[in-house]
């Protein structure tokens, strides 16, 4: 069967509040029933913050900077996506799961409340990754153009909007971030920023290798830095969404690996919807002091 007979822009249903595609909302009871084991490593971001790039990081700090076994499947399968579901014949993210042994990698973009609870209960490690607000948003917007089974975008300004009031797929981008935040310290979540991982990679690898307990020489660490590049990654079947196919991800609408730089929104906001948003921001973000960068 060809993707393009069943692949449709789906609608999204909500739980408990947030917007999902309508194959998750619908499967929602076994996703909330999903008992991870202990040594599983969930991976946790607002869609767009920089997943598939700690993806990539994480299997190799597993593997030892081994390029090649890092080469044996493509992201979501290597690093299963927990709650996605689309129709048959896509395997879901809990078939895939099923399927492998632990430990395993894996990833969601379930704001906190909605992570099924076995997680915490079991103490699993859990890395959250944020990425500033203007950035996740317009990597999201390009997303949201080529990935067919996502709600239609639309023009970008009322693309701003919903953004602001939390109507994408996955709900509120500041609720989300907010969530892990305030949850990190009981959880022991590791909560990084995109933008301190493209200000220094090697860094962030290095916290990411002292949080998961190993011990990677320094010529190692120099091997990931440069296979996590954006510019390696971009070219890497296995980590570039290639897996897709074109009437899923429509690669030539926008690549998945599409730009990888922190301030584009600049060249995608107006002064006035800069103006608009940044107010927006401070009201909604006025509970909290998260050290995201400036977003001037
Ligand atoms: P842009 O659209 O701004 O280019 P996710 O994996 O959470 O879907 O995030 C995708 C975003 O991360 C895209 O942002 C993508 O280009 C960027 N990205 C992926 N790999 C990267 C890397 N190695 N270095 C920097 N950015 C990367």
């Amino acid at each position: 069967e060809k993707a393009s007979s069943y692949i449709t822009r789906f609608p999204v249903i909500h739980v408990r509040g947030i917007p999902l595609m309508c194959h998750i909302a619908n499967n929602w009871d076994s996703i909330w029933a999903f008992r991870p084991d202990p040594s599983d490593l969930l991976i946790a971001t607002y869609p767009k913050a920089g997943t598939t790039w700690t993806q990539e990081i994480i299997d190799l700090l597993l593997h030892n900077g081994d390029a090649e076994a890092c080469k044996r499947a493509p992201t979501p399968v290597r690093s299963p996506f927990l709650e996605i579901c689309s129709p048959p014949p896509i395997p879901s993210g809990l078939d895939l799961l099923n399927k492998m042994d632990p430990p395993r990698l894996i990833k969601t973009h379930l704001p906190f409340q909605l992570v099924p609870p076995g997680f915490w209960e079991n103490k699993c490690k859990a890395i959250y990754v944020a990425r500033n607000a203007k950035d996740n948003l317009v990597s999201y917007y390009y997303f949201d153009l080529m990935n067919k089974t996502q709600p239609e975008p639309g023009p970008f300004d009322g693309y701003i909007h919903k953004f602001m009031r939390g109507e994408l797929s996955w709900g509120s981008w500041y609720d989300h971030v907010k969530g892990y935040w305030v949850e990190r310290e009981k959880n022991n979540i590791l909560y990084l920023f995109y933008e301190d991982m493209k200000e220094n990679p090697r860094r962030e690898v290095e916290r990411i290798m002292r949080y998961l307990d190993l011990s990677v020489s320094d010529e190692i660490i120099n091997r990931i830095v440069e296979l996590t590049s954006f510019k390696s990654m971009k070219e890497n079947p296995m980590a570039n969404y290639s897996c897709v196919p074109s009437p899923v991800f429509d690669q030539s609408i926008s690549p998945f690996m599409r730009k990888g730089e922190v301030g584009d929104w600049k060249n995608h906001f107006t002064p006035e919807q800069s103006k608009e948003f940044d107010e927006d921001y401070e009201e909604q973000m006025k509970d909290v002091n998260i050290p995201f960068r400036s977003l001037i």
